[in-house]
């Protein structure tokens, strides 16, 4: 492939010098040393989208460029160039993952169309009037309402993990949830509020204990940690590329074979069936009897030029350098007065070797509207996000309507932070 090769691989070279550092890191994304109102921009609405690398970027180019064609489906060369591309991408993928086969490895258009799939595929087969499906008070609304619809069209029942005043979930009351009539537990790993990083593998044990299946909404914490369904034992995990350095529109859902087989296809169309007549219709193997259609085949290229990306610099210095970014932000943002900061306070976080919080912190400052906050921050540069992040029920939880939240990503620097609290101490003193 041509172009990428112009750019040096700066995580592939920290990778070979044993050191993270962020400055060289913070080269491989142009977007970073862009200005918005003349002041330098300071990017800290990750847990929405990240940036792109180069070596993203320039691989889905290239491709464009000079492999273009549709796969699967052709005899000529450029097909199967396209095709290989496509394929070597799940492989990627798998690895990443380390999920035993590239069968349990579907490519969606994210996170959410995951979660849709599944919970249209799982509630057909299994699920029945008077079944229930677990939740928790913390999930997005992409791991909320698709199991809600799911449970209003079977006639099922939604139950939901709660917790704590600090954000942690109540494993206590998960114990008395999981019953004969459980189908299915639905949770995140990391919110994309709180950055509480949830006990998944606890979780999935007390439900395999009673044979019910977990899926794990993986899309807040890929990119910040690194992920082995086997070690984890969860029968399904969704995540989307957008948020680990990738392309909009692809995402994947992870699947247990054994699960996947019994389950049927969520849309029709080319490639997913094996016959078709107007009789009767029979179904393509996995993967792609859930992949119907043209995929994104370019975006799957570059899904897995990113996580070669990450994986290059390394999940575990990604990280150990985005815990010590958390730990310092804390640690500032606490000393601001009137600050109030939802999720676990630097106290309650445990080793960053065991992190039970990620790089992720949601505030009030005294009295400011959240919305207010958040458009006086971009005016000095700052991107946050604002408002309910997709997680009404939680707002609720929490008393209030929304909040600001700055996310962090393996580019983000403690300079950036002092940017942030210097940037709120600003608006606090205007209001
Ligand atoms: N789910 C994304 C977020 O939390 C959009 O911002």
């Amino acid at each position: 492939m041509v172009n990428s090769k112009l750019f040096r691989n700066f995580a592939l070279e920290k990778e070979r010098n044993g050191m993270y550092d962020v400055k060289k890191v913070r080269e491989d994304f142009p977007i970073l040393t862009r200005e918005v109102y003349g002041r330098p921009l300071v990017y800290l609405d990750n847990g929405a989208t990240t940036q792109k690398p180069r070596q993203v970027v320039e691989a889905m180019v290239d491709e464009y460029y000079n492999v273009n064609a549709n796969v699967h489906r052709g005899v000529h060369f450029l097909s199967q160039q396209a095709t290989d591309l496509h394929e070597a991408s799940r492989e990627t993928v798998r690895g990443f993952l380390n999920a035993q086969s590239t069968s349990e490895i579907l490519f969606t258009r994210g996170t959410t169309e995951s979660i849709n799939l599944l919970a249209f595929s799982f509630g057909e087969a299994m699920v029945k009037e008077g079944d229930e499906v677990v939740v928790s008070t913390m999930e997005h609304h992409s791991n909320l309402v698709p199991w809600q619809m799911m449970c209003e069209r079977k006639g099922a029942h939604l139950r939901v993990i709660p917790m704590t005043d600090e954000g942690v979930l109540r494993m206590d009351a998960l114990e008395e949830l999981l019953t004969e009539r459980t189908r299915i537990v639905c949770v995140t790993q990391m919110s994309n509020v709180l950055g509480t990083v949830n006990p998944v593998k606890d979780i999935i044990r007390m439900a395999h204990e009673r044979e019910i299946p977990v899926l794990v909404d993986g899309a807040q914490s890929v990119p910040h940690m690194r992920v082995d369904v086997q070690d984890l034992d969860c029968d399904f995990f969704a995540f989307s590329g957008h948020k680990v350095y990738g392309p909009t529109g692809v995402g994947v859902l992870y699947g247990k074979e054994e699960w996947l087989d019994r389950l049927p296809p969520y849309q029709g169309g080319g490639e997913m069936i094996q016959t078709v007549s107007f009789e009767k219709t029979t179904y393509n193997g996995l993967p792609y009897k859930f992949e119907a259609g043209t995929p994104d085949y370019v975006a799957t290229h570059g899904l897995a030029k990113a996580l070669d990306y990450v994986r290059g610099l390394g999940m575990e210095q990604i990280e150990a350098h985005e815990q010590e970014l958390m730990r310092y932000a804390l640690e500032r943002l606490e000393g601001i007065e009137g600050m109030r900061i939802f999720g676990l306070p630097l106290t309650s976080c445990s080793s960053p070797l065991a992190p039970n919080r990620g790089a992720v912190i949601s505030f009030l400052v005294g009295n400011i509207h959240h919305l207010d906050m958040g458009t006086l921050l971009d005016r000095l540069g700052i991107a946050v996000r604002t408002g309910h992040h997709c997680a009404e029920p939680l707002m609720r939880r929490l008393g209030i309507e929304g909040t600001v939240r700055a996310s962090f990503a393996l580019y983000n620097t403690k300079e950036e932070v002092d940017v942030l609290v210097e940037g709120i101490e600003r608006v606090r003193r205007m209001f």
